[in-house]
């Protein structure tokens, strides 16, 4: 990996770090610095009452998503569910309840400051089906076809290889499995700098891929029935999106190569 993708890689770190530590003491990532373009798009507004009710207190106000990915995955009783980049642990509290004491719930986060947050609010919350792992959503620390359902929110875009990252949810999920992805997604008539003109890359807005990169993204993985669907706008041109995807119920090999030579993303 090239210094520059270190250093961006570094920079999400140290500002996610940043913001775990806010919440720790009652604060909260500041607008602009985070993935909080506008309050009622981004967080913890974007959940409803009930979900909010089953949630500690830190973890609502750590919630710094662009979706709400567990009210589109439809999440089944007994189901295996991967959350990458869990930040706080919002969607992994929300995914365990959902799967019950028959499923489980993987949050992948590389943040410490995240993850200890992450843990002490699942906790809270009285949930035991959940693991928190550290790494990268680049290199996922999970055997190959062993997860139902990959869900994030308001992670990919920050990823500084996304190629290697949706490889990684087709390696990961069994055949037949799905993803049920919220993210910060670009009009196709945007350029990178278009993009990077409206927002920082920690702030979610400059990595975003845009709606044809995103489906050639997930199709060159081997995914099939790939759906990018505009939600609500958070910049000109620039959307909190639902990404949807399955993986072919028929185990083909796994199509990493073609990914890369897709040259994406
Ligand atoms: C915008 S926050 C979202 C957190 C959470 N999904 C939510 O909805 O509140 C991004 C999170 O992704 C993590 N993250 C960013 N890039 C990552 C990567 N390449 N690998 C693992 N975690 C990553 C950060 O540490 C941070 O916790």
């Amino acid at each position: 990996m090239s210094e520059t993708a270190d250093d961006l890689r570094e920079a999400v770190r140290r500002r996610y770090a940043e913001s775990a530590l806010a919440v720790t003491v009652g604060g909260r990532c500041g607008s602009g610095s985070c993935c909080v373009v506008a309050e009622s798009a981004f967080g913890e507004a974007l959940y409803d009452a009930e979900q909010r009710g089953e949630l500690p207190e830190a973890a609502m106000l750590a919630s710094l998503g662009c979706g709400n990915p567990t009210a589109v995955a439809e999440l089944h009783e007994g189901e295996t569910v991967l959350d990458l980049g869990s930040g706080g642990g919002i969607d992994v509290i929300l995914s365990a309840r959902r799967v019950g004491p028959t499923g489980t719930a993987y949050g992948l986060d590389m943040t410490d400051e995240m993850l200890a947050l992450a843990q002490e609010s699942a906790r809270e919350a009285g949930v035991t089906n959940v693991h928190f792992l550290k790494g990268l959503i680049e290199a996922i620390p999970l055997p190959a076809r062993s997860v139902d359902v990959v869900i994030s929110n308001c992670v990919i875009n920050l990823s500084t290889d996304k190629a290697a990252v949706l490889a990684e949810i087709a390696r990961v999920l069994k055949p037949g499995g799905r993803v049920g992805v919220s993210d910060v997604v670009a009009e196709d008539r945007l350029t990178s700098a278009e993009r990077a003109e409206r927002g920082s890359h920690v702030g979610c807005i400059a990595g975003a891929l845009s709606r044809e990169e995103y489906v050639a993204g997930l199709t060159a993985a081997g995914l099939e029935e790939v759906s990018v669907e505009f939600t609500h706008e958070v910049a000109d041109g620039m959307h909190g999106a639902i990404v949807k995807a399955v993986k072919p119920a028929t185990a083909l090999p796994l199509r990493q190569p073609a990914a890369a030579r897709a040259g994406c993303c």
